[in-house]
């Protein structure tokens, strides 16, 4: 037997010449979910959309059979009215065996495509982006392409879990099904297909919803976080599965370290800046050999100020109820959030000790958290390590990349994020843009300053735990960056560095 009715988050409200079925679908921007109107409905699509609300619809009502011509014609109004709320994710589909409800299909995006099965021999099987999800009421099947998730309520269906892993023709997924449902294969094929969690197979055994992403090279994980950041339309049923909200006040937007001692930086100069913005823009450029010659604390003063101080503490979105505060620093950050904050593995630097510092934004100045310890050690190992990967490595020789004179770790406050970002889904994803921002501000400031930088994409969680003795889950590393006097090769004047 198979069964509609309206998923979870759907209302129906009646008015006098209308009938507006709102759906739980919006914007992820505009939380306003989107609604479907039906001027003047009929009676029999009244009682249809009464039943779709309570107990559901069974399939078989619609089978047209040999009434009289006007009633064929009713029936096949509420079919097309029916095929529309498919259409629109706004159906869940039950299909029952002896046992009762068997598989279920649940919308999640309002864009369904209802597929029969193929004709002829085919052979099915599971995306390969699918995961499976014990619930109390059963197994969910989802992936991040799909348009609905599948629930597999009745155990005796399991196996068809392992049949389709890999390819699997009609009578093999067929003799899969328990007797009472063999009779609704093809609506069980048909649910698979329709959901987006399985799909009809090419000679190769890729699946037809598959053919892009995996020629691509999406990778599953990428794949969900693309999907999950990036799509436009949301459930906001989905919502009311977040986990408690975040503290505003607990992330406060200055953000002070508890530190072993504090180390003034030297006044922020202007004595460097003799290339115009637009040398500067034209002449950065990644440098990964550096010169003998240490970097002085006087330029890395001037590197972090123009980079990353704190100009202004600010309202954000003022009079609304989720007012916040923000920071104003010479680089920018989604929401003035600026959840990123810098710490430096000083390896060698005139004027400052080697050690692991915490960079203070606010007071402009270095905050120590430890000697160069052995966690700090490995993190300079790894970006020289790093810096031979790289596609542009002819200045340094594979095997011999050089520890940086002083390594930036960037490192966030997630919970800042998702103070303001827990129901968009946004924050991981816009922590990994305003890094993208830093790094590009430290190209351009060390280009400014003549020093030598390069971007890492490798960097350790693990290690920054260490040095910092941080929860990863209150600040976690997220991106690194070497900075060093470029090696003569590149031009450096070595007495012109110790001046300034
Ligand atoms: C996000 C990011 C990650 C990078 N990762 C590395 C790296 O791990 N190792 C390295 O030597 N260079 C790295 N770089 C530098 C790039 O390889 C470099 O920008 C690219 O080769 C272009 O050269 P250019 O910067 O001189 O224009 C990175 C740059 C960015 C922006």
């Amino acid at each position: 037997m198979l069964n509609y009715r309206f998923r979870e988050g759907v209302h129906v409200d009646s008015g006098e010449n209308a009938v507006v079925i709102t759906s739980p679908y919006a914007t992820r921007l505009n939380s306003i979910q989107q609604c479907l109107k039906i001027e003047d409905p009929s009676d029999s699509l009244m009682s249809l959309l009464h039943d779709l609300s309570a107990k559901g619809v069974n399939r078989a009502q619609f089978c047209i059979n040999d009434d009289a011509l006007s009633a064929i014609a009713d029936q096949q109004e509420l079919f097309d009215e029916l095929e529309v709320f498919y259409a629109k994710g706004l159906l869940f589909v039950e299909i029952s065996g002896c046992k009762g409800a068997a598989i279920c299909l649940d919308p999640v995006k309002p864009l369904l495509n209802r597929k029969t099965v193929p004709i002829g021999d085919y052979r099915i099987r599971f995306s390969r982006f699918v995961h499976v999800q014990p619930r109390l009421d059963g197994l969910q099947i989802t992936t991040p392409l799909a348009v609905a998730t599948v629930l597999l309520k009745d155990q005796r269906l399991f196996p068809i879990l392992m049949q389709l892993v890999s390819s699997c023709d009609r009578k093999t997924f067929q003799d899969a099904l328990p007797d009472d449902l063999r009779g609704h294969h093809e609506d069980v094929v048909s649910l698979l297909l329709s959901s987006g969690v399985a799909g009809v197979c090419d000679g190769e055994g890729v699946v037809d919803i598959d053919k892009e992403a995996v020629d691509a090279g999406w990778t599953p994980e990428d794949l969900a976080f693309h999907c999950h950041t990036r799509e436009q339309m949301i459930d906001v049923c989905r919502d009311q599965s977040l986990p408690k909200p975040v503290n505003q006040q607990r992330f406060s937007a200055k953000h002070q370290r508890i530190v072993l001692s504090t180390v003034a930086l030297p006044e922020p100069s202007h004595i460097h800046h003799n290339l115009s913005f637009f040398q500067v823009v034209r002449e950065r450029k990644t440098i990964r050999s550096f010169h003998e010659q240490p970097v002085t604390a006087g330029v890395l003063s001037d590197f972090l100020w123009y980079s990353m101080h704190i100009r202004e503490e600010i309202l954000c979105d003022p009079g609304l109820s989720r007012a916040y505060s923000g920071l104003l620093r010479p680089v920018a950050s989604a929401g003035a959030l600026h959840s990123i904050e810098l710490y430096l593995c000083i390896h060698r630097c005139i004027g400052l000790q080697p050690g692991f510092y915490n960079y203070d934004s606010l007071n402009h100045s270095l905050g120590k958290l430890s000697d160069l310890g052995e966690p700090c050690l490995q993190m300079l190992d790894l970006a020289a390590a790093s810096t031979c990967r790289a596609p542009q490595a002819a200045s340094v020789s594979p095997g011999q990349g050089q520890r940086p004179d002083v390594l930036v770790v960037m490192a966030a406050r997630y919970g800042r994020h998702a103070s303001l970002h827990q129901h968009t889904g946004l924050s991981y994803a816009l922590i990994l843009k305003d890094v993208g921002s830093i790094y590009q501000q430290l190209y351009l400031v060390a280009t400014a300053l003549g020093l030598a930088p390069c971007g890492l994409s490798f960097g350790s969680s693990e290690l920054f735990e260490q040095a910092s003795g941080l929860s990863g889950r209150l600040e976690c590393s997220v991106g690194e960056f070497m900075i060093g006097n470029p090696a003569s090769t590149h031009g450096f004047d070595p007495g012109a560095a110790v001046v300034a």
